[in-house]
């Protein structure tokens, strides 16, 4: 990872091109993510935005579509100068044809080979097909050694399964080289997840403790109040296993368990994550019906894009234990649900009771009688808080004020809008399309780290398919 400022522009002219132009992706993040960028100043001033879809759309309508999706609209006139639009079938060479015409334009307008960033922003069927036609359509030969680079950026999940996520690895290997690849998992790029590894790394104090010996368990969930709304179609294709648990939560158990790189690097970051990645179990037939749970909202059904029998589950909750030497024996549970009582997204780990313990028994008796205040509540924790509101909490317990040894709960917490202007937060997909402009893949994943997820995935979803746990139906 570079430590350059955001600031710094990566001024050499560009064309982002982006498959699945009218999508719900580019609709809810992507397109307020570039603009923004505009807006501040962070885009080279050459640069042109491509949108490719399947819509038939002229170049007039996309700009009306895009303006119509920004809400603040501030400069928008000089940005939709630089919005052009293809309309064209994935699977179509000719449509490639067609959108090359558009690139070969712009590099005469610019005079110059322009730099090609390539976002797949589309549902992981069309991959293949995409890459194979960018690749056969020669758009992403660059022109030289040193001048236009060309990149493609592929949106999660990456495949469906372990065979076609490691079919579809063979194909980009052939296409690509590993440094024109950006396999985008954006919540890496947030605040709190990137806090992870400076939070661990760069204070001491938890650096001895951070194993078996002293934590008890890991949480890791991600629970949400909005349901599946507009993506039936797309969503039904994975279910949250897929949509969230290959990726998200993993990524975040591999950040939380993970050794310490032996230098901030891409490379040896993404090793180290590999390595406890690859310590995830194998859940046998019996293993998958004793730590997982899978559910389904009532209502899904009745989602358009979705269909009528659909056993996709909305829910899950698993229970894992990594084989590795610094965490045999922690439970690490992996919880993700839509349509939950609350927004929650956190990772928290408690800490065991270190023994022997002497506020725990002995003390039991003085322990307010209207307090809540229980053994088993007698563990540290610390949570970081992800959503709704970022930031980092430690428990500890505390004497209360008087003549008794009564013990309280209390917090230590830090929360980031405490310090910081949410202007001065960059969104996820901020940061990642400015990262893939300068070539920097820390916060994208590797091959090696998405096989090693799947195999961990696919036979809980194999499982799931054949009934081994009953779908149960919750309530919204
Ligand atoms: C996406 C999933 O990757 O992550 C969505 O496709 C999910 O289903 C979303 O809602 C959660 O991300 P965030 O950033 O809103 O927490």
């Amino acid at each position: 990872m570079t430590l350059l400022s955001y600031k710094e522009r990566i001024n050499f002219p560009t064309i982002l091109i982006i498959f699945g132009a009218t999508g719900d992706l580019m609709e809810r993040k992507l397109l307020p993510a570039i603009f923004n960028l505009y807006q501040k100043k962070f885009l080279p001033e050459m640069f042109k935005m491509i949108g490719f879809s399947r819509s038939n759309m002229s170049e007039k309508e996309y700009r009306l579509w895009v303006k119509k999706n920004l809400s603040n609209k501030k400069g928008i006139r000089g940005f939709l100068s630089r919005v052009q639009y293809q309309s064209g079938l994935f699977e179509n060479l000719a449509s490639y044809k067609e959108l090359g015409k558009k690139l070969g334009m712009v590099d005469e307008k610019y005079k110059i080979c322009t730099n090609k960033l390539f976002y797949l922003a589309v549902p992981p069927n069309y991959y293949e097909e995409i890459f194979k036609n960018l690749y056969k359509s020669g758009l992403t030969r660059p022109c030289g050694p040193t001048e236009g680079w060309t990149r493609v950026l592929v949106e999660k999940p990456f495949g469906e399964d372990l065979e076609k996520a490691e079919k579809l690895d063979k194909l980009l290997a052939k296409l690509f080289k590993e440094e024109q690849i950006y396999r985008i998992d954006h919540y890496l790029a947030k605040e709190t997840v990137s806090n992870l590894i400076v939070f661990r790394f760069a204070n001491s104090i938890f650096g001895n403790i951070w194993n078996k010996d002293f934590i008890e368990k890991i949480e890791i969930r991600l629970l949400e109040k909005n349901g599946v709304e507009k993506r039936g179609l797309f969503y039904d294709m994975l279910g949250a296993l897929r949509d969230v648990g290959q990726n998200h939560l993993l990524q975040m158990l591999a950040l939380i368990t993970m050794d310490m790189p032996s230098n901030f690097s891409a490379e040896s970051i993404r090793n180290k994550k590999v390595e406890v990645l690859k310590s995830l179990p194998v859940f046998d037939l019996e293993a998958l019906k004793k730590n997982t749970i899978r559910g389904q909202y009532q209502g899904y059904l009745s989602i358009p894009g979705v269909r009528q029998n659909s056993k996709k589950e909305t829910y899950f909750k698993i229970k894992l234990e990594l084989n590795h030497p610094h965490w045999k024996g922690v439970p690490v549970i992996l919880e993700s649900g839509k349509k939950m009582k609350k927004n929650l997204t956190e990772i928290k780990i408690t800490f065991k009771i270190v023994k022997p313990c002497l506020f725990c028994y002995p003390f039991k008796k003085d322990v307010d009688k209207d307090s809540d205040f229980l053994v088993e509540q007698h563990k540290n924790t610390l949570t970081f808080r992800i959503s709704p509101k970022e930031g980092i909490l430690l428990s500890f317990h505390s004497k209360k004020p008087g003549y008794n040894f009564k013990i309280e709960r209390r917090e230590l917490s830090f929360f980031y809008e405490d310090y910081y202007k949410k202007s001065k937060i960059l969104s996820e997909y901020d940061k990642l399309l400015i990262d893939a402009f300068r070539g920097d893949q820390t916060l994208f994943t590797s091959t090696q780290e998405i096989i090693s997820s799947w195999r961990f995935i696919d036979p809980i979803i194999k499982g799931w398919e054949k009934n081994v746990v009953p779908l149960k139906i919750y309530k919204p």
